[in-house]
C-alpha cells in the first residue's frame, strides 16, 4: 500500500468537497419536517457506495428510514468486515449559537485543529467518520488493495434509537454475516494520543409527568395549600442522588460490574489533565460520585441526568401561577451487566413510590440499550491496534467511552460478532452541540488508517 499516502494527497480536495456536499443535507431524524432530506441523504450514501466500487448496493426499506447496504465480496474464504455507520444527525438547535450555519459547512482553523476543521452538524457524528470508510474503500478497490470481503450497512435512525435497524438485523442475518463489525462513531484521546474505544455505556431514557391540581391556579389564592407540581418534581429529582452523589434507586447498582484495582490502575495511566478539562469547560471544579476519578465517572460508572425540565410560566415578565403539570426528561447511562429494561422498571417503581399523595406521577419509557465492552485479545483488536501504530507511529491506548451506541450489543446477540470501535473524533469536536466540527487532519488520517485494518485483519486471520 505504498501508494496510499499519495492517493489521499492527490484526492484530498475532492474527499473534502464530497463530504461538504453530504453535510449540506439536513438529515435530522428526530424531526419529521426533515423527512425528504433524510431520504435524500440515504440516496447520497447509495450513490457514493456505488462509486467507491461496492456491488449489490441497495436501499433496504424498513418501517422507518431506509438502510443502505452494499458489499464487495472478493473471496468467501477470506474474512468479512461489516462496516456500520449512520447518515442521520442530531437537531442543530440552538441555531443562534452557531458561528456559521449548521448546514453550510465551512473549514476553519482552531487551536486543536491547525490544519482546519469542517464545521457542520454531523461533521464528526457521524457523516464525516462514516464517509472515511467509503473513501478508504474507494482507495482499496481502485488500487487493488482490498485484501478481504467488505459489507456496508449505513442507517438513518441512530440518533433516535435505531428502531428500524433492530427490526432489520434479525431479518437479514445471512446477508449481514461477518467476522467483525467495524465502526467509526466514537472518539480518541488526542491527535498525538491515539486510542481505541473498548466500551460503550448502555442507556435508559424516560420522561416523567407530575400532575397537581386539575388546572393552573392563582399562586396567591391557592399557594401554600396545594402541592405545586414543579416544586414536588424538583424535590423528587433532587432525592435521586445522595450526599455522595450515588443514585438512590433501590437495586440500581446491584449488577454493576466492579473493576479490579488492577484494571482501575491501568485506566488511570491514560493521559488526562484535570486542569485542561476544567479550563475547556470553564468550570471551577469537577463533580460526581465520591471515590471515583473523572475518567471513571464518565465511563465505568452509571449515571442519572435530567436532560430537560419544564412547566409553568416561562414567558416574559412574571406570572403568579401554580402550574397543573411539571415534566422532565431523564437519562440513565448504564454500565456492563445492568439490564436497561430492568433499570427502567426500577426507576418507574421508585419514582412512583416517592411521589407524595398530593400529586399524580406518570413515567413513560423512551428508548434504551445495553452497554458494550470490546475484548482486546482478539485478532480484530490487534489489527486495529497495528493499523493505528502504522499511521500514528504510536500504539493506541484502549479506553472505555461514556457514550452509547445501543445497537452494538444487538449486533452481538443477533450476528454473533464483536464490534471494533475505531473512532477518530475528539471530545472537543462538539458533537450534539452548536459548532460541531471534525478535523481535516482527523478525516484524512482515518481514511489512511482504515485500509491497514483490513490488511492486518486479513494477515492475522491466516
Ligand atoms: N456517536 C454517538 C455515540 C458516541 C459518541 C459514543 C462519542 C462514544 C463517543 C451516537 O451517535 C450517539 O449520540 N448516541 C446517543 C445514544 C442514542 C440512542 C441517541 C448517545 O450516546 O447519547
Ligand atoms: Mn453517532
Ligand atoms: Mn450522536
Amino acid at each position: 500500500m505504498d501508494n496510499l499516502k499519495a492517493y489521499i494527497k492527490k484526492h484530498q480536495q475532492r474527499f473534502l468537497n464530497e463530504l461538504i456536499e453530504l453535510l449540506k443535507i439536513p438529515s435530522i431524524s428526530a424531526d419529521k419536517a426533515f423527512k425528504k432530506d433524510v431520504l435524500a441523504t440515504s440516496d447520497f450514501v447509495l450513490k457514493s457506495l456505488k462509486e467507491a466500487g461496492c456491488n449489490n448496493v441497495e436501499i433496504c426499506e424498513t418501517p422507518g428510514y431506509p438502510i443502505i447496504y452494499g458489499e464487495k465480496i472478493t473471496d468467501p474464504k477470506l474474512p468479512t468486515v461489516l462496516v456500520y455507520g449512520h447518515y442521520d444527525v442530531q437537531p442543530a438547535d440552538p441555531v443562534e449559537l452557531w458561528t456559521s450555519p449548521p448546514f453550510e459547512p465551512v473549514i476553519k482553523k482552531t487551536e486543536i485543529h491547525p490544519e482546519g476543521a469542517i464545521f457542520a452538524r454531523g461533521a464528526c457524528d457521524d457523516k464525516g467518520q462514516m464517509y472515511m470508510h467509503i473513501k478508504a474503500l474507494e482507495y482499496m478497490t481502485s488500487s487493488g488493495n482490498l485484501p478481504c470481503n467488505v459489507k456496508f450497512m449505513i442507517e438513518g435512525e441512530e440518533e433516535v434509537g435505531s428502531e428500524s435497524l433492530a427490526w432489520f438485523v434479525p431479518r437479514n442475518k445471512e446477508k449481514l454475516a461477518n467476522d467483525v463489525i467495524l465502526i467509526s462513531d466514537t472518539g480518541m484521546i488526542a491527535n498525538d494520543i491515539p486510542s481505541i474505544t473498548t466500551g460503550l455505556r448502555g442507556l435508559s431514557y424516560v420522561e416523567v409527568e407530575v400532575t397537581g391540581p386539575n388546572r393552573d391556579l392563582h399562586s396567591g389564592l391557592y399557594g401554600g395549600a396545594v402541592a405545586n407540581p414543579i416544586n414536588i418534581l424538583a424535590k423528587m429529582i433532587a432525592s435521586l442522588h445522595d450526599e455522595n452523589n450515588k443514585i438512590t434507586i433501590p437495586g440500581f447498582y446491584d449488577k454493576v460490574e466492579d473493576l479490579s484495582e488492577e484494571e482501575r490502575a491501568e485506566m488511570a495511566k491514560a493521559p488526562f489533565s484535570l486542569k485542561n478539562y476544567k479550563e475547556a469547560l470553564d468550570i471551577n471544579e469537577v463533580y460526581g460520585e465520591n471515590k471515583y476519578s473523572t475518567n471513571e465517572r464518565n465511563s465505568i460508572r452509571p449515571t442519572l441526568d435530567v436532560n430537560g425540565i419544564w412547566g409553568g410560566y416561562i414567558g416574559e415578565g412574571a406570572k403568579t401561577v401554580i402550574a397543573s403539570k411539571a415534566f422532565a426528561k431523564i437519562s440513565m447511562r448504564l454500565v456492563p451487566n445492568q439490564e436497561w429494561k430492568e433499570i427502567t422498571n426500577l426507576f418507574k417503581k421508585h419514582f412512583e413510590s416517592i411521589a407524595p399523595k398530593s400529586v399524580k406521577v406518570k413515567v413513560t419509557p423512551h428508548h434504551g440499550g445495553q452497554g458494550y465492552v470490546t475484548p482486546i485479545d482478539t485478532i480484530a483488536y490487534k489489527a486495529a491496534s497495528r493499523a493505528y501504530e502504522t499511521t500514528f507511529g504510536k500504539v493506541p491506548i484502549p479506553q472505555r467511552s461514556g457514550g452509547s451506541i445501543p445497537i452494538v450489543s444487538l449486533f452481538e446477540e443477533e450476528l454473533n460478532s464483536k464490534s471494533i470501535l475505531m473512532g477518530f473524533g475528539l471530545n472537543s469536536d462538539a458533537i450534539h452541540s452548536p459548532n460541531e466540527h471534525f478535523g481535516v487532519w482527523n478525516y484524512l488520517k482515518g481514511i489512511e488508517t482504515i485500509p491497514y485494518f483490513y490488511k492486518y485483519l486479513t494477515e492475522f486471520s491466516k
